[in-house]
């Protein structure tokens, strides 16, 4: 499946994602295994990087942005630092917008998904969902 995602002209990010995840297999070998816990070149940084992409992108972000084309695909630890609306779309009293569906939303209020993020970002808020 992830072969038939890669001929699709998907987005860098995706094209990262998806052949990284089997390395030091190609995604084209049959059989190979998927590591679950790959992280993207771009985020190997420093551990506080990694560790941004472990509890918070990973399960909570990645599904959506990684299609999204530009710097909000964050691909890297870099692309995530442009962002400029941080605050206004995680932490906004009254109108939490992201993260946008209900699982990873649920799973970000109930661990410490939130706390990681506004961490690593510097930002000293107080939210609730
Ligand atoms: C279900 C899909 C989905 C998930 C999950 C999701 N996002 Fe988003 N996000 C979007 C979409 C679509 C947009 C663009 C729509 C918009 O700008 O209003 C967006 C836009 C944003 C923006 C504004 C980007 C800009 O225009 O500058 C921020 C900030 C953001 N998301 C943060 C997050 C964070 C942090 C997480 C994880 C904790 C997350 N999102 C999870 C779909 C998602």
């Amino acid at each position: 499946m992830n072969f038939m995602v890669l001929n699709t002209g998907p987005t860098a990010a995706i094209t990262d994602l998806v052949s990284g995840m089997y390395l030091p297999s190609s995604f084209a070998t049959p059989g190979a295994t998927v590591n679950e816990s790959f992280v993207p070149q771009g985020w190997m940084t420093t551990p506080a990087t990694i560790k941004l992409y472990d509890n918070v992108i990973r399960h909570n972000c990645r599904t959506c942005h990684v299609s999204q084309t530009g710097f909000t695909d964050w691909g890297s630890f870099t692309s995530f630092t442009m962002e400029q609306h941080m605050a206004t779309y995680v932490c906004s009293p009254g109108s939490v917008a992201m993260p946008h569906a209900e699982v990873p939303s649920r799973r970000y209020w109930n661990s410490g998904a939130r706390a990681h993020l506004l961490n690593a970002m510097n930002l000293h808020l107080a939210c609730a969902p």
